[in-house]
This record gives C-alpha cells, structure tokens and sequence, in this order.
C-alpha cells in the first residue's frame, strides 16, 4: 500500500491551484442518469471516487468517455438498476444513483453502505425522501428497493435529528427533477455542493429554485436534455491548504477557490491570529508562528465543516494555549486524535468534544490514516513536526484529494509517496 513520507520543519511558500470540488461531482456524475442525453462534466478531479463513480455508471450499461478531465455521460440504451455491494462499500456516494434510478426507471436495487470508520452514517433520511414521493421501499438482503411507476412531488421535511442531510438532500432533489407535480424540501441542506447540484439540474431543463436556503422547490417536468457543466472548487482541499499554510508558519496563495464558501474557517483562521486576504477566486492565508487556541463546533453550512476539523484539530495541536473542538455532525469523528498523541500532541476526547493542549512542537513518527481528512490531519501534523513522519494508509486520501503530495512538493514541502497501490 501507498504511504507519504514527510520531511517535516519547512513552511509553505508559493501557489496552488485547486480541483473542482469531490463533493459536488459525485451528485452530479449521478444525476447524468436523470437524462437519454449527452451530459459532459469538465474539469474534473482526478480523484480515486470519481473513477469509482464512472466505473459505477459505466457497470450500469451508461456510455462514458473521458478524455483527460472531461467526461462524456451518456445514460441513452438499457440501464441496470442496480448499485452492487462491491462498489458502494468502496465508495459511500454510490447512493446517489438511488433518486436518479427510480425516477427515471421506476426502480432502483442500491446496497446499503453500512458503517465507516468516522461513525454512524444512517440513510433513514433519503428513504424518507424516496417514500415522500410516493417510491415503495424496502429493505431486503442488504439492499434497498425502490419502486414507483412515476413519482409524484410532495411537501416534506427532511432534517433529521442532527439537522439537514447533504445527502438525503440530493437524492430527494434529483428524484423529485422527474416527479409529477411540485415537491416542497423544508430543512434542506444548504452547501454549496447543493446549490451546485441544483444549478446542473436546472441547466438540464429542470426547474429548482429555493438552492442554497433551507426551503428546496421542485417543479418536476417530464424529460430533461443534456448539458455542458463546470463544477465549483473544493472548498474543504483549499480549506486543507489553508492549515497547512499556518501550522507551517508559511504564506499560501491559494487559487481556483470561492472564500465565499468558507467564511466560517476563514473567520476562525482570523481569530487564531492568521494572516487572511481574500480576493475573487483566491485568498492568501499566511501564519507566523504558533497559532492562538480556538473554539470550533462543526455544524452545517454555513457553519465550520465537519470535513475540516481533523486538520484543524492538528492545526491546534501547537496552538498556544488550550482549544476545545466539538463535533456536532459525526460523533466518532476523532480518530486522528489517536494518531496525533503519537506525535506527542495533548489532546483529551471525551465523547463528541476534544480538548486539545497545544504543544510547542510535534515530533515525527509513523501513523495510521483511518478516513480521508483525517489522512490529510496526519500529513499536516507530519510537515510541522521535527523529524520525518510516515502516513500509512494513504490510499484513503488518494479518494479525496488530487496528487496533494505533488502540490505540497510545489510549496516547498518534502513529501514522498512510497510504497505500491497495495
Ligand atoms: C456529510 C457532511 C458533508 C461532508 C460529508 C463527507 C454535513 C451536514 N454534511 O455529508 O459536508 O462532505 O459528510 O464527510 O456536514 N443523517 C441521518 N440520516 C440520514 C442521513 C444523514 O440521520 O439518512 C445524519 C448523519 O448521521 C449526520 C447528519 O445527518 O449526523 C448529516 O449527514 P449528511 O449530511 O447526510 O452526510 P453526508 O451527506 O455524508
């Protein structure tokens, strides 16, 4: 298996440029299912979950041709609907071809993801979707069956007891794009990846509006056509540059981002005592220096995300002072707290809350990635520690983030991947 070997002890200078975001394609590579047409989706990632997602659409008899970073979707002959078990358990996004499957098929065979190592993450919330718009739902052998001869808009409330589902959210939106009648989403999701989602439908034909707030409007039409589409840029990579530029102490142009999307990191990154231009398209964060202890609760847009607390929870490792960081959304969520007290971090958890000592310096040594940011936790930890780190396990960060040992090489970082594809 893949592992990085990090130099640790130089800060980052210089400019980098992020993919469009993870979050926002997979929806939309899902939603290509929605339409006979020709849909093509530019400026892709060259992400592992993205070729998972084209493999999963490609095993459903849907034609893809990707040339480079564009890939040409087109959902017009026979399609299977069914999402096996071997792929959605590599890839929990599957589940955003269930929505796009009934409405377009009538029926829709979708393994059930089970567990990851960042908590509970139950899918109560899109059947509640699926059954709002009148699908039959059923849960047997390990996959849910959904079945509707045509689905029909409806008014529903889909928060759940932790607030707003992201996910639940797109599946509803995009079933109810080819639903007869309007359906009314009250406690709707509102990242940008969902007003992203939206703007794509839309550009298909459908009619969304309300994207972006807690109150999602969906007048359903009958057929949507093909389109051209760019997504928006990764907010939770540049957010991950953003820490990586303080907790190295350097100065980090980052560009192809939206600081319009990240008002609530950027605001902590100010109180913590980080240097922070923004412009459009770009922002510049420079750190000098330990960091001051700071406050975090995850919470839904537009509150901090729960996608960049592992790697500010080491930024805060060697803040000065002592910091209290909650997680609101996934309570398991603290695993590279573990990691990080073997590189002599002080960090106490005590269920969904961890109260983090800052020390002066991390020391290097070798740790395990158990999710995708907190992969990226690790390798941040790995540049501001003495010493030379290994992060084993990096296949889950090859999931989420494009060739970051490239970018952080190209900041100055000593960063090396070993190992084979495992
Ligand atoms: C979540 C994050 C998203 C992040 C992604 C990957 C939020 C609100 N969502 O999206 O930003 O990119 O993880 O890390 O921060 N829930 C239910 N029932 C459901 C679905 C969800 O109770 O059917 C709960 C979850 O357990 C969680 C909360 O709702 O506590 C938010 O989940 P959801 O937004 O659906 O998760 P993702 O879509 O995976």
């Amino acid at each position: 298996m893949y592992r990085f070997i990090v130099a640790g002890g130089r800060p980052l200078r210089g400019t980098v440029q992020i993919a469009s975001a993870k979050n926002a394609v997979l929806p939309i590579l899902a939603a290509c299912l929605l339409t006979e047409e020709t849909c093509t989706i530019t400026n892709l990632p060259m992400l592992e979950d993205v070729n998972t997602m084209l493999r999963l659409l490609r095993s459903m008899g849907v034609t893809v041709e990707r040339k480079g970073r564009s890939a040409r979707i087109t959902a017009g002959g026979r399609v299977a609907t069914e999402a096996p078990y071997d792929i959605v358990r590599k890839m929990r996004a599957s589940y955003y071809v269930l929505g796009p499957l009934v409405a377009r098929f009538g029926q829709a065979r979708v393994s059930l993801p089970g567990g990851c190592a960042i908590g509970a993450r139950p899918v109560d919330l899109h059947l509640r979707g699926m059954s709002g718009l009148g699908a039959k739902v059923t849960i047997e052998h390990g996959y849910i069956d959904a079945r509707a001869k045509r689905l029909a808009g409806a008014p529903m409330m889909l928060a759940g007891a932790k607030g707003p589902s992201v996910g639940a959210t797109a599946n509803t939106m995009m079933a109810a794009a080819l639903a007869r009648g309007e359906t009314v989403i009250s406690g709707a999701a509102c990242e940008p990846e969902i007003v992203d989602l939206a703007d794509f439908l839309n550009c298909l034909g459908a009619k969304v509006s309300g994207a972006g707030t807690p109150e999602l409007r969906i007048r359903g039409v009958r057929r949507l056509g093909g389109a051209e589409y760019r997504p928006i840029p990764d907010r939770i990579e540049a957010g991950t540059f953003a820490a990586a530029a303080c907790i190295t102490g350097g100065d980090v142009e980052i560009r192809h981002c939206r600081p319009d999307h990240l008002t609530a990191m950027l605001d902590v990154l100010r109180r913590a005592g980080a240097r922070v231009e923004t412009g459009r398209g770009s922002m510049r964060i420079a750190g000098s220096g330990r960091v001051n202890a700071i406050d975090i609760t995850t919470a839904p847009y537009p509150g901090f995300p729960t996608d960049l607390q592992a790697q500010f929870t080491a930024l805060l490792a060697t803040a000065r002072g002592t910091s209290v960081v909650t997680e609101s959304i996934f309570e398991g969520r603290f695993l590279h707290a573990m990691e990080l007290l073997r590189m002599g971090a002080r960090i106490d958890v005590k269920g969904s809350t961890a109260v983090i000592h800052g020390v002066e310096k991390l020391s290097s040594a070798q740790v395990m990635a158990s999710d995708l940011r907190a992969s990226a936790a690790l390798v941040l930890a790995g540049l501001a520690a003495g010493g030379t780190t290994e992060v084993l396990r990096i296949y889950h960060l090859d999931r989420g983030y494009e060739r970051l040992e490239k970018k952080l090489t190209g900041l100055g970082a000593k960063v090396e991947r070993a190992g084979s594809p495992g």
